[in-house]
Order: C-alpha cells, then sequence, then structure tokens
C-alpha cells in the first residue's frame, strides 16, 4: 500500500442545523450515535469530484503519476449516475488513460472488498499498480424529512494506491462476507430496474434510503466482531499486537460494542464518527487516511479495518503498514 488520501467537502452541517430541518436534538444525535457533524457536497460536486480529490492525494502520496495507474475500483452506492461507472469518470478526470475502470457495490463494506480484488490482480502479476477508492455523495440519497436516517451520514472519500513491490507491507489479509436474505434492513426500492423512476416512485419517496436502525445495529456488531476474528485467525495475530483498530464510522455504540467483544483496548479504536458521520465505502478509507496522516500508524504497524453495510454485507483486512 504506497500511499493514501481522503478528501471531504468543505460544507459542514452540525447537528444545530439538523435541529432546524427535523424534529431532533444535538442531545439525541450525540448519546444515540457519538455524531457532531457531517461534511455534504455542494449542488455541483458529485462522487466523481470526492473520488478524484481523494485519488490525487494518494497518487501524490505513492509517488504515482495518472499513466502508471493499470485499475481503478471505485465502491461506492451513489455513482454520478447508474452508468458509465464512475470509476470511468474518475479515470477521465485524473487522465489515467491506460487504466481499467469499474465500480463495485458492496455499499459499507466496499472498500475492503475493493481492497481484496486489487490485491488479487496485484498477486497474479496482472496488474502493477491499481487505484481503490471509496466515495459517496450520500446527501443525494438521503430522505432530509427523516430523522430516523437524515441525522446519520455524509459525504467524502477515501483512496489508495496498491503496488506490487517485493518485500513491501500492505493487505496480509481479508475477510469478506454477505447475507442476501438481510436485504431489507437497509436499502434504497427506486431508481432501479425492480421499480425505475416515474412520477409516482418520486411521491413516494423510494429514491431515498431506507434503514431498520435497531436490526441493522445488532447484525453490524455481531458481523464485524466474527470477520475481525477470523481475519486475525488467518494471519495468526493476536488483537493484542494491532497498533489501530478502525472500525466502520457508523455508530460510536456500535463501534464501543464490536471493541468490547473483540478485546479491543480503548486507545486501539480510531474514531472520527463525531466529524463526518457514516459515509459508507468512504468511511474507513477517510479513516485510514487520517491514521497515517496524524501519525497514530507508523512504518510496520499493524492495522484491523472492519466494516459493515447494506446487503447485508460485511469484511475484515488486516495491513501492515
Ligand atoms: N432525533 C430524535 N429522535 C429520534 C431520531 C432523531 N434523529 N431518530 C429516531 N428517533 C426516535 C425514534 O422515533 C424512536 O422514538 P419512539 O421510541 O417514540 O418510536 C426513538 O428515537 C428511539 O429509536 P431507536 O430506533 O430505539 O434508537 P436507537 O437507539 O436504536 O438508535 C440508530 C437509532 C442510531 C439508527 C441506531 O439504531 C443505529 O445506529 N443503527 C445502525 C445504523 C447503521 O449503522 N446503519 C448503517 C449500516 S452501513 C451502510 O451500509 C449505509
Amino acid at each position: 500500500m504506497a500511499g493514501v488520501g481522503s478528501y471531504v467537502p468543505a460544507k459542514i452541517l452540525t447537528n444545530a442545523d439538523l435541529e432546524r430541518m427535523v424534529s431532533t436534538s444535538d442531545e439525541w444525535i450525540t448519546t444515540r450515535t457519538g455524531i457532531k457533524e457531517r461534511h455534504i457536497a455542494a449542488k455541483d460536486e458529485f462522487t466523481s469530484d470526492l473520488g478524484a480529490a481523494a485519488a490525487r492525494r494518494a497518487m501524490q502520496r505513492a509517488r504515482v503519476t495518472p499513466e502508471q495507474i493499470d485499475l481503478i475500483i471505485v465502491a461506492t452506492i451513489t455513482p454520478d449516475m447508474p452508468f458509465p461507472s464512475t470509476a470511468c469518470l474518475i479515470q477521465q478526470k485524473l487522465g489515467a488513460h491506460r487504466a481499467a475502470a469499474f465500480d463495485l457495490e458492496a455499499a459499507c463494506s466496499g472498500f475492503i472488498y475493493a481492497l481484496e480484488i486489487a490485491q488479487q490482480f496485484i498477486m497474479t502479476r496482472t496488474y502493477d499498480t491499481v487505484l481503490v477508492i471509496g466515495a459517496e455523495k450520500l446527501s443525494s440519497i438521503v430522505d432530509w424529512k427523516d430523522r430516523n436516517t437524515c441525522v446519520l451520514f455524509g459525504d467524502g472519500a477515501g483512496a489508495a494506491i496498491l503496488q506490487n513491490r517485493p518485500h513491501a507491507h500492505g493487505l496480509l489479509t481479508a475477510v469478506m462476507g454477505a447475507d442476501g436474505s438481510k436485504a431489507d434492513l437497509l436499502f434504497m426500492a427506486g431508481g432501479g430496474s425492480r421499480c425505475p423512476a416515474t412520477a409516482e416512485s418520486v411521491a413516494s419517496r423510494l429514491h431515498y434510503l431506507r434503514m431498520e436502525g435497531k436490526e441493522a445495529f445488532k447484525n453490524a456488531v455481531q458481523a464485524m466482531k466474527t470477520a475481525a476474528q477470523e481475519a486475525l485467525r488467518r494471519c495468526e495475530i493476536d488483537i493484542s499486537r494491532i497498533k489501530c483498530i478502525i472500525p466502520h464510522q457508523a455508530n460510536l455504540r456500535i463501534i464501543d460494542a464490536v471493541g468490547e467483544r473483540i478485546g479491543a483496548r480503548p486507545d486501539q479504536l480510531f474514531v472520527n464518527v463525531h466529524k463526518y458521520g457514516n459515509t459508507s465505502a468512504a468511511s474507513v478509507a477517510i479513516a485510514l487516511d487520517e491514521a497515517v496522516q496524524t501519525g497514530r500508524v507508523q512504518h510496520g504497524d499493524l492495522i484491523l479495518l472492519m466494516v459493515f453495510g447494506a446487503g447485508l454485507t460485511w469484511g475484515a483486512a488486516v495491513i501492515e503498514w
């Protein structure tokens, strides 16, 4: 993993702002979720813009030019358009003309899914340099009249450059999982082939995400715990050796519950959910970048990523930095 980067839009939406939009309070949001504010993209700023900005920072740190990139994978549930892929739009923005490009949809788990796919291409020596991006403009699918969900989400992007380098550090293992029988816990009904956009579908607010919060919460804790333990078992690494644990930043109570169940010390857990809310596929990518840029992880340190999202999907990854 040669370099990481992230980007969040300038505009900040605070809990106080939300108090003026729906029937909620800073106290409710803070105690139930740990979120204080989130970043919201401008009207003319799209997922591809957020992703490209994060990618440029990762490329600069990895000292990689656009021409060197062989493949771009973008994990997102908020593509600029259903097609072409946001990865193709980012390829054009970066001028990475040699790169193949595709999107990947695994909701909040997308960044780990994308890292693992990138790793497979690198291990088989198909590609030398892969750009992995998690990018979301969730504000475009949030129902700003639904207090159950609108307080939870934010916009942003994170990126990583993976390269084939002998004796280099990087992804040691990644675990991925899914359970489609629980697809109804978190979904957006409108806009696909099942329910194309019509005046009625829009009037029924089907083009916004819907969530069963309590069930999502329980499943998140169990899935991230199981995935993290499996990832550590595969690497034969005890949790006490992990320098920094980066869980999906959805809710501080979920982070604390998972941390306790896997036997993590509080000082191992990385938390930035108070600043960004849940940014889905961008969440652990932004957190990884912050952990690196703030010196929280140093060369040779072990990092554990854990994710959970719609699908349901989940995953965990161990990285040697
Ligand atoms: N402000 C004030 N009250 C609210 C708000 C709000 N913003 N939202 C809900 N409430 C009310 C509810 O209406 C309910 O009222 P009632 O008891 O009168 O019906 C009450 O608060 C309690 O609601 P609960 O659902 O019991 O609250 P809970 O403690 O479960 O917290 C939350 C809700 C924060 C949504 C929590 O369940 C959660 O975080 N779930 C997981 C969400 C998640 O991580 N999802 C993302 C997965 S990742 C992805 O793929 C996008």
